[in-house]
């Protein structure tokens, strides 16, 4: 039983690099230039002299002052490039903006009305100094909190750019989430000025997110200022003495603010993650390490150049946008597209309209919208000439190899590398990757970036090989979080206390005979069902292989007998009809993809599963239905109506 389980979606197809794209790559040339033979040498080299490998990627940056030290670690404790000055809105922005290259598109913005803005750098320069002057003024100094609560328009990355350039700490909520959970955040964060903007759109239809700050902005008491970006020209109340539009903040500002010199440790960010229990965890990013570690990731990784346009379509709000939008691209000096809306707004053609028409060529997405597009249908993106791309990545949970197929031949055209990327908020940067110069396996996110020693341990902590167990990381990296805001015996009890001095990341993993990692899932998505643990992921993976099947979210169900028992939910394809007949089939479907064992005792056909505003699946809350328990706070789901289906459904189980 152990061995089918371990041969659970062992996928043997293998992608060999390009040749011509490993050739020209950014790694390459590194390596070439160091007479690095080959990449497994170079990830020998990094790990046994770390302080090597990032003393160079710092480099590559611009310091006020040279740093003393690579770094200082005292498990779980870490500082990095020590001794040094440091901002990073200098290697973002100042350091583009000296000769001609100033002219360079940093931003283009579409609107979902299809409105488009396009920011050089030195018009972003321009107006994050302006707006940073405004912040000053306002009494907003090194070390403040400024709560931004935009949606995704160019005001987000300039508000972000303007609070790090003058120390303060930008505490970035998601604009999908409702008054509740950014009350929650921006008291926790004692945020002093909130920046906010009218109203955006999603799906057509008008969000006024000033009305929905408006309704808890007297329940946070450290709030002195709100800074009101005018999105739509919507009338919003503004309450004297405390609100101000931006336009009127920013006017008379001079367009030259200098750069606060920092520490290298100096917080540039805090942000908060959901969470699955609790309150919402305050994920602490540093100036110095933070860019060192998504910049090189960036440019290794993405492969991104001059001539290239690079779109990824996360949200600004969560730590992908933070690192692969905001800060990795603009010290990079790539041009990215920024896109406000939903992605297949007002047709699913919408984002391959957007690649043809910006001549995308490096698209980073998530598994959820490959699949919502898989969904619709190859005639889609065939529309479209989707010949300028030629990477393409993918992140924020394990991709299943039907999705990983589909993306690769259909959107790329069978030419473009599949860069999956595992990372989370905490890691700030990709942690296990694949590059250009690797081969691919589907469904696996490859090994550990250089410098970085991961692992996967048992209860004892001891190295797995072939089966799953606990992902660990060994080594510390330079964009690491430093701490969770406020709660810093929280950041040592959460993540450091299991294996001392072992970062534990909450997900189960498997590593392969070629040292490659296979992601599971999160821990508490995986089951015990009599004695041998199953990977949600793996079962939803096998389901969703199934030509009849859309989207599956799999959780435990307490058996007396078995411990639990797996209980699937299931969307189906168009035109597919939810028989009892289909259920067999699945059922059989997945006792032939992965074993007996994984088959699930339950199925039931749902049209729509609880997500997330970034689209994650959230089986917190399946869980707690087929639980019969209290689904707890459902306010920041992006369909909350699919609650109360769902519990309908269960209760014919
Ligand atoms: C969790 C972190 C990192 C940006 C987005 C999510 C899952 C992330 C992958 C991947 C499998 C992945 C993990 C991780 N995850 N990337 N390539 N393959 N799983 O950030 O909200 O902090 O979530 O997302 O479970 O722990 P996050």
């Amino acid at each position: 039983m152990r061995g089918q389980l371990d041969a659970l979606l062992k996928e043997e197809r293998v992608f060999n690099p390009d040749e011509e794209l490993a050739e020209n790559s950014n790694i390459r040339a590194w390596m070439d230039a160091r007479g690095i033979g080959g990449y497994d040498e170079l990830l020998e080299r990094a790990s046994s002299d770390p302080e090597w490998f990032w003393d160079e990627m710092a480099s590559e940056l611009e310091w006020f002052r040279p740093y003393t030290r690579v770094l200082e670690w005292e498990p779980p404790h870490a500082r990095w490039f020590t001794g040094g000055k440091f901002n990073i809105t200098y290697s973002a922005l100042d350091r583009h903006v000296m000769g001609p290259e100033r002219n360079r598109v940093a931003y283009i913005w579409e609107g979902e009305d299809g409105s488009i803005r396009k920011l050089t750098y030195y018009d972003l320069y321009r107006e994050v100094n302006r707006i940073a002057n405004a912040l000053k003024d306002m009494g907003v100094s090194r070390g403040d909190r400024v709560s931004i609560y935009l949606p995704m328009i160019p005001e987000l990355p300039i508000a972000m750019l303007a609070c790090a350039r003058i120390g303060a700490v930008h505490s970035v909520v998601f604009s999908g989430f409702w008054a509740k959970a950014f009350r929650e955040r921006a008291a926790d964060a004692g945020a002093k000025v909130a920046i906010t903007a009218d109203a955006f759109y999603r799906r057509g239809k008008v969000i006024k997110l000033k009305e929905t700050l408006d309704m808890v902005a007297d329940e946070i008491p450290s709030l002195e200022r709100v800074i009101v970006a005018d999105r739509m020209g919507e009338d919003v109340s503004m309450v004297d003495g405390r609100d101000i539009y931006w336009s009127e903040a920013v006017e008379g500002m001079d367009d030259e603010c200098p750069c606060q010199e920092l520490d290298p440790e100096d917080p540039l960010f805090i942000l908060y993650t959901s969470g699955t229990t609790g309150k919402p965890k305050g994920v602490v990013h540093t100036h110095g390490g933070y860019a060192v570690g998504v910049s090189s990731t960036y440019r290794f990784v993405f492969d991104v150049k001059d001539q290239d346009i690079w779109w990824c379509l996360a949200d600004i709000g969560w730590i992908t946008g933070h690192s692969y939008i905001v800060y990795a691209p603009l010290i990079e000096g790539a041009t990215s597209v920024i896109y406000e809306g939903a992605p297949d707004h007002p047709d699913p053609g919408r984002i391959w309209s957007m690649v043809e028409r910006y001549g995308v060529s490096i698209l980073y997405t998530a598994p959820t919208t490959v699949r919502l597009f898989m969904k619709y249908g190859d005639k889609w993106p065939e529309k479209y000439d989707l010949r300028t791309l030629r990477i393409l990545g993918s992140v924020g949970e394990p991709i299943n190899p039907e999705a990983w197929m589909w993306y690769y031949r259909t959107v790329g055209g069978g030419r473009c590398p599949i860069m999956d990327t595992w990372w989370q908020t905490e890691t700030g940067m990709h942690i296990i990757t694949p590059l250009p110069v690797t081969p691919l396996k589907p469904g696996s996110a490859g090994k550990p970036f250089p410098t970085v020693i991961a692992d996967v341990v048992d209860d004892e902590g001891r190295s797995l090989r072939g089966s799953g167990g606990h992902l660990v990381i060994k080594t510390p990296w330079p964009a690491m979080f430093r701490t969770l805001f406020r709660e810093p015996e929280r950041y040592v009890d959460a993540y450091w206390s299991t294996f001392p001095g072992i970062y534990l990341s909450g997900d189960v993993a498997r590593i392969d005979e070629d040292g490659y990692f296979w992601i599971q899932g999160r821990e508490d998505d995986v089951l015990n069902v009599a004695g041998h643990r199953i990977s949600t992921a793996e079962v939803e993976s096998a389901l969703v292989s199934h030509p009849d099947v859309v989207e599956a979210a799999v959780v435990g169900k307490p058996d007396i007998l078995r411990g639990e028992e797996i209980a699937a939910f299931v969307t189906l394809r168009d035109k597919v009809e939810p028989t009892p007949r289909l259920k067999g089939v699945l059922r059989e479907h997945v006792r032939r993809e992965i074993g007996p064992i994984a088959s699930p005792s339950y199925i039931e056909f749902v049209e729509d599963l609880p997500k997330t505003r970034s689209g994650k699946i959230m089986r917190r809350v399946i869980k707690a239905i087929v639980r019969g328990e209290d689904v707890g706070d459902v306010s920041t789901l992006s369909n909350p109506e699919s609650v109360s289906m769902l519990e309908d459904r269960v209760r014919t189980f």
